[in-house]
């Protein structure tokens, strides 16, 4: 029980301090959030029962999880800041960039890769645009895209879950040079989907290609969780079935780290500073083999 409550705790802790990356003057305040989320789909108020139940017929109220679209759409793009410079992803980003960069295909730009769930594009649609490349972020916030579209234009964003997007994409195989999935496979997804996903991701990648993914690697499925106030379902793997789910999408992991950060919500006025202390994140760099086995 009392690992259950850390993991719980530790999983709050990242979407308070991760998913609040600057979750200031654009996202709701959590208890207008709390109201929407006891309306119906539509936004209206669900009508009261004409007989108030007895004391003793009362359960206890049922929490409604938001999706995650309405989790990112709430938070707004402002969330950028508190993550700005993560040491760990813009060295993620560079190795991509010089991967690419030693591959005579892809040396001088024109590289075709899909950020899975880019939010405001910065920093890898942005990175990887500037240094020439063909770059495609999708996420399922149309907030998020909002502000990449603008903070991004040399890339193209699309409005598209990424199960959505492997399912469309599936017929035509070994299309990418990159993938990356920062941070995105966590929020109403299953640890089934994650598999899933990165199988279909693999799929997707020209042999030679290459995959970075990063999360925070916490064994939960399908957990109801509070981020800020806002209920949303959340899972996720430990670091071994995180690296050992990219091995069995066929790629042959480069890199894996799992490292310690701290992001700065208190700075940037996102929570209190005791509501933010170090997470867990797990970076794997992968490469799909030229004699593909996916
Ligand atoms: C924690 S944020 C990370 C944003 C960005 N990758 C970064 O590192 O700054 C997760 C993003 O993934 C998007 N997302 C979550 N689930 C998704 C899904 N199933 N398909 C596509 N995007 C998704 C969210 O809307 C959000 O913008």
């Amino acid at each position: 029980m009392a690992d259950f409550k850390h993991i719980l705790a530790t999983i709050l802790s990242f979407f308070t301090n991760l998913f609040h990356r600057g979750a200031t003057s654009t996202a709701p305040p959590a208890d207008d959030i709390e109201a929407a989320a006891s309306k119906g789909k539509d936004g209206t108020a669900t009508p009261e029962t004409a007989e108030a139940p007895s004391p003793t017929d009362e359960a206890p109220p049922a929490i409604k999880t938001l999706t995650a679209a309405e989790v990112f759409d709430s938070v707004g793009p402002a969330y950028e800041d508190a993550f700005t410079g993560l040491p760990t992803q813009a060295a993620a980003i560079n190795w991509l960039v010089e991967q690419l960069k030693a591959n005579p295909a892809t040396a001088s730009g024109g590289a075709k890769i899909v950020d899975v769930g880019c939010g405001t594009g910065r920093p890898a649609c942005s990175v990887l645009a500037d240094a020439g490349h063909d770059v495609l972020g999708i996420d399922i916030s149309e907030a998020m895209l909002t502000a990449a579209r603008t903070r991004v234009p040399k890339a193209k964003f699309e409005l598209i879950d990424v199960r959505a997007f492997i399912e469309r994409e599936k017929s035509n195989p070994d299309q990418l040079d990159a993938v990356t999935v920062f941070f995105s496979l966590i929020a109403g997804v299953t640890q089934d989907d994650i598999k899933a996903v990165l199988s279909g991701l693999a799929g997707l990648l020209k042999p030679g290609g290459f995959l970075v993914f990063s999360t925070v690697p916490i064994p939960v499925n399908n957990e109801s969780i509070k981020w800020m106030g806002r209920p949303v379902v959340v899972s996720s793997l430990s670091p071994e079935e995180g690296v050992a789910s990219v091995r069995a999408a066929g790629l042959e992991v480069k890199y894996d780290a799992v490292t310690k950060f701290k992001p700065r919500g208190a700075e940037v006025g996102i929570c209190k500073p005791e509501e933010v202390w170090e997470e867990s994140h797990l970076f794997v760099y992968a490469q799909k083999p030229v004699k593909a086995s996916v």
